[in-house]
């Protein structure tokens, strides 16, 4: 008998709110990436905001997620998305008050769904007050006398991860450091008040009930002593694959070690008598190697790290090997779990980017939630939705995009030669964060009543959450699934990994309970049957006691 599977039954059973289950929550969780400006829009002016965030937190709940992270709603200009914050303690009118966002917490715990938020360190926008005081500007970020007979170049030859120098002249003569835009300095870490400010940020929105941090650029707030330079041309390649004396300098430590006490102090409420939920802050680190990273998730430090070896690994059964081996290693030797990821708002989607389309997108997928660990959606990847690369430049906002660097974010090489190798749009920023749409007929797709800051593309109807819910063979429905049987199996998100035999191109692995066979080739490989098929990326055949793997699948066997 054939039988073709691609989804079991669709299972919504969702774990009821569990203030007792504290203790390590993250080590396994899904977490959401809420891109707040392309998500929902609720009041018609073209931008997502909080409140539309909020009215769409029941979705994420029954997507199956365990918690929501939001990037920057601060008051901020916006040279930078939001990535530029005036004002760390308001939220910016665009996305609403500060009554919204304690709103949205309350609902997302009321849906059993922890809410992490965005937190800037590395720098501030140049309307933040302090450097719009001369006086303060100058004690609490990085100025220096330029270069030359009349301090005419800048004090050395760093570069921008978004082009061009890293460094701007002021009226008085002087310059100051910014890594990424201008309208970006970097704050001064050396200065205790900086300190002080941001630990007394993190209790404002601690005591707001935030269950954690993503911390932007946590690899930059300390620079080498003496700002030395690279003496090196194409530093962009370098990023990520180097210690820079601007990246990844061990100093940075010492502030996340700080900022680890501060968020146990909050978790450790005495007197409770379930343990009191922890509260966590997850590194946006651009490391140069899994042991490098993994230092940022001793268990005096963060509790998560991206792993971007891993987002910008080839779609090749030895390197995805390599990387999870290597990941897994160096985050056991410190006791910690791996934070894997595929997508975000810095990089180019990962159906484009891997170049396969949906078959291969759906498969990296259901690898990423088969392995040991906590793992990150990005918006719009349960939908399968790809990198729009036809954007005019009329309506583009990366600054990157303005000044001409695409290794966005930090991004080392892979990332941006994956963007342009794949069809994506020269590694700018503005294709990922295209809104969401979540109904055929809507204006903007129902992503609000306004329009959308970026013109979504005219076949996005049938890639809407309307159009997919129930669908059996959508990809939403597929992510539901896949995430509703990584609950039910006991231990899938922890424990250990053992890689069996498999043929060229394929891997084989074992988890609690169940057996992944990942097919990278772009052609069906035939195995001896693995087990009971519990969910494929793309439907699988099974006969005589073998198993038909198609190209560019990810199955998940019973053991
Ligand atoms: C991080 C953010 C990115 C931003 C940059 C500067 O890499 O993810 O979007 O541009 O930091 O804040």
């Amino acid at each position: 008998m054939t039988q073709e599977l691609t989804s079991p039954t669709p299972t919504t059973a969702r774990r009821a709110p569990e203030p007792g289950r504290a203790a390590g929550w993250w080590r396994d969780a899904v977490i959401y990436q809420v891109y707040v400006r392309s998500f929902a829009d609720s009041d018609g002016d073209g931008i997502g905001d909080l409140r539309g965030a909020r009215e769409r937190l029941p979705y994420l709940a029954e997507l199956g997620v365990d918690a929501v992270w939001l990037t920057p709603f601060y008051a901020s200009p916006q040279a930078d998305g939001g990535y530029d914050v005036a004002d760390y303690r308001t939220v910016d009118p665009l996305f609403g008050e500060l009554r919204d966002a304690e709103e949205l917490i309350r609902a997302a715990h009321g849906l059993g769904l922890r809410v992490i938020v965005d937190i800037v360190p590395n720098h501030t926008s140049d309307r933040h007050p302090w450097f719009q005081d001369p006086e303060l500007a100058r004690q609490r970020y990085v100025f220096r006398p330029g270069k030359g007979a009349h301090g005419e170049l800048p004090p050395n030859d760093w570069e921008s991860v978004f082009g061009g120098p890293a460094w701007t002249r002021t009226d008085r003569g002087d310059w100051y450091l910014h890594l990424f835009a201008p309208e970006q300095p970097d704050l001064d870490w050396d200065n205790p008040d900086v300190h002080e400010e941001f630990a007394a940020i993190l209790r404002f929105w601690l005591d707001l009930g935030v269950d954690g941090f993503r911390v932007d650029v946590a690899h930059g707030m300390v620079k080498a002593a003496g700002l030395p330079d690279i003496g090196h041309g194409e530093q962009a390649k370098l990023i990520g694959n180097q210690v820079l004396p601007f990246f990844d300098q061990d100093g940075v430590h010492a502030i996340h070690r700080t900022w680890r006490r501060l968020l146990d102090s909050y978790s450790a409420v005495p007197g409770q008598g379930t343990p009191p939920a922890e509260r966590i802050g997850v590194a946006e680190a651009w490391a140069p190697s899994p042991e490098r990273l993994a230092l940022y998730v001793r268990p005096d430090e963060l509790h998560q790290a991206f792993n971007f070896q891993f987002l910008t690994a080839d779609w090749q059964a030895g390197a995805l090997r390599t990387v999870i081996d290597a990941s897994l290693a160096a985050t056991a030797s410190v006791g910690a779990p791996t934070t894997w990821v595929l997508s975000n708002h810095d990089v180019v989607r990962h159906r484009t980017r891997l170049g396969g389309g949906l078959p291969r997108a759906r498969a990296a997928t259901l690898l990423m939630l088969a392995l040991p660990g906590s793992a990150y959606l990005y918006q719009g990847e349960e939908l399968g939705l790809p990198e729009v690369t036809d954007l005019p430049d009329e309506v583009r906002q990366d600054p990157a995009f303005f000044r001409g660097r695409p290794a966005a974010g930090g991004a080392p090489d892979g990332a941006s030669d994956g963007a342009s190798g794949a069809g994506g749009q020269d590694g700018f920023r503005d294709g990922c964060r295209v809104p969401i749409p979540w109904t055929g007929d809507e204006p903007s797709y129902g992503f609000g009543p306004g329009g959308s800051w970026l013109p979504q593309p005219a076949d996005w109807g049938g890639l809407s959450v309307a159009a997919q819910h129930g669908d059996p063979s959508s990809t939403l429905e597929f992510y539901r699934a896949a995430l509703g049987l990584r609950r039910q199996l006991p231990g899938l998100g922890d424990g250990e990994l053992s890689w069996r035999p498999a043929p060229e191109g394929v891997l084989t692995f074992a988890r609690p309970g169940v057996l992944c066979t990942v097919n990278t080739l772009g052609r069906p490989v035939e195995l001896p049957l693995p087990g009971r098929p519990l969910l494929a990326s793309a439907p699988v055949t099974v006969r005589d006691g073998a198993a038909v793997l198609p190209g560019d699948s990810c199955v998940w066997w019973a053991l």
